[in-house]
């Protein structure tokens, strides 16, 4: 799959501008503060369904301006689609497919799929549970829309189940029947989406296994697996999975009541990761756990194909120079024959690659447009009308509400 042109209309900081990509590596270059990362935010919207980094839509539309838009156009195996979006500053945000409306966000969840890769993310192996839920979350809601909507469930009974818990001991007698309903419905979601992330990390544990060895030489071994208080072994079924889930929420009411929340669930499940049989977590070194990251983000790519017959497009933001030669050199290696849209404000040699296009970004404005490093057209506007409508909240989407549950101290 590879996203053929991006436009943009107050969005960010950039005004009124279009890029056109190839499908081979897309080098986004400018100085800090440029627009660089804007772009693959715009871009990103449409695999995620929201920004990767705005915690308000509205955050996105330009200083002083009422309402953003970007549109995307990208090409699968079977034909060539446009996806928009428009952001109100009253806060409502809406996607178009083929310029026809989408009720739901997670309507488009999966048309156009990206792995985003971003500096933070060299931090995924040591950081808090609830960033490796999220990896899991956004990857595989990209492939099964089910996911998602299984997941705005799980959210929206554990809301209610933990309004529940706050409640003092006289108000709470009134909804013991309702609450254990509720309990009983959330270890039948986590059983569901439990097993459809230990699925994915069957894959996952297979690929980063394949990319560290050739990394590190094959001389450590990782592993990685699905971590959660309902679970023994990788064979568990459906049903097991959700009697234990069932299980731990009867069993520590008590604690619940005390704490005001709900304590067990896929909420609070991890991945595991190891090294050598050493949790990665705790004893990783710096240089382990960025090959692990990178591994990991590679192997997003590697399943993603698995389930749709081509590798998604990767934007990786700023990462490479933030990678060591070796690391660098690695990752250039493998990203033949697949789009990837990147970011810089190092110059990077490419001189071994033949399918490069060099984007120049200036003040949220495309300097020169240049393809094999000739430069083909000078910078053009789209028009910028937008289409008069009333905004409705759209369903905003559900993957950080889950994943962003605290993590235990
Ligand atoms: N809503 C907005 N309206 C206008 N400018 C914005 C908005 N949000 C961020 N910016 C500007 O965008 C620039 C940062 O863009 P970014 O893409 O992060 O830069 P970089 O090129 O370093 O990746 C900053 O100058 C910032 O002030
Ligand atoms: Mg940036």
């Amino acid at each position: 799959m590879y996203c053929k042109r991006i436009e943009f209309i107050n969005f960010r900081n950039i005004e009124n501008e279009f890029l056109e990509l190839c499908d081979g590596i897309n080098v986004i270059h400018g100085e800090n503060a440029q627009g660089k990362t804007n772009i693959l935010e715009g871009i990103y919207i449409f695999a995620r369904g929201k920004s990767f980094r705005a915690f308000k839509d509205r955050e996105l539309i330009r200083f002083n301006c009422d309402e953003a838009m970007a549109k995307l156009i990208y090409e699968d195996k079977n034909s060539e689609n446009e996806l928009g979006v428009e952001i109100h500053k009253t806060g409502g945000k809406r996607f178009y497919k083929n310029r026809v409306k989408v009720n739901k966000t997670s309507e488009i969840i999966g048309d156009f799929r990206a792995v985003l890769f971003c500096p933070s993310h060299l931090g995924i192996i040591k950081d808090s549970p609830s960033v490796r839920r999220r990896f899991l979350d956004v990857a595989i809601s990209q492939l099964r829309p089910i996911y998602i909507k299984m997941l705005a469930k799980y959210n929206s009974v554990l809301e209610q189940r933990n309004a529940i818990l706050k409640m003092d001991q006289n108000q709470r007698s009134q909804y013991e029947e309702i609450l254990s309903h509720y309990s009983e419905e959330l270890a039948s979601l986590s059983a569901d989406i439990a097993g459809m992330r230990i699925d994915y990390i069957k894959k996952l544990d297979y690929w980063v296994k394949c990319f560290f060895d050739e990394m590190m030489k094959g001389r450590e071994i990782p592993k990685i697996s699905y971590e959660a208080n309902a679970k023994e072994n990788d064979q568990e079924s459906r049903e097991s999975l959700k009697n234990k889930y069932s299980c731990l929420l009867k069993d520590n009411l008590e604690k619940e009541f005390k704490s005001g929340s709900t304590l067990y669930g896929i909420h609070k499940d991890d991945l595991k990761i190891e090294i050598n049989g050493k949790d990665a977590r705790f004893y990783s070194s710096q240089g382990q756990s960025r090959s692990l990251a990178l591994a990991m983000k590679m192997a997003e790519g590697e399943i993603s194909k698995e389930y749709t017959g081509e590798y998604p497009v990767f934007l990786f933001d700023d990462v490479l120079s933030e990678l060591d030669e070796n690391r660098r050199k690695y990752i250039l290696s493998k990203i033949e024959k697949r789009q990837v849209i990147l970011t810089s404000c190092e110059p990077l040699d490419f001189n071994e690659i033949k399918n490069v296009n060099f984007i120049e970004i200036k003040d949220g404005k495309r300097e020169l447009f240049k393809a094999s490093n000739e430069i083909i057209e000078k910078i053009d506007t789209v028009d910028g009308s937008f289409e008069e409508d009333n905004f409705e909240n759209s369903d905003d989407f559900i993957i950080d509400n889950i994943s962003q549950n605290e993590d235990e101290e």
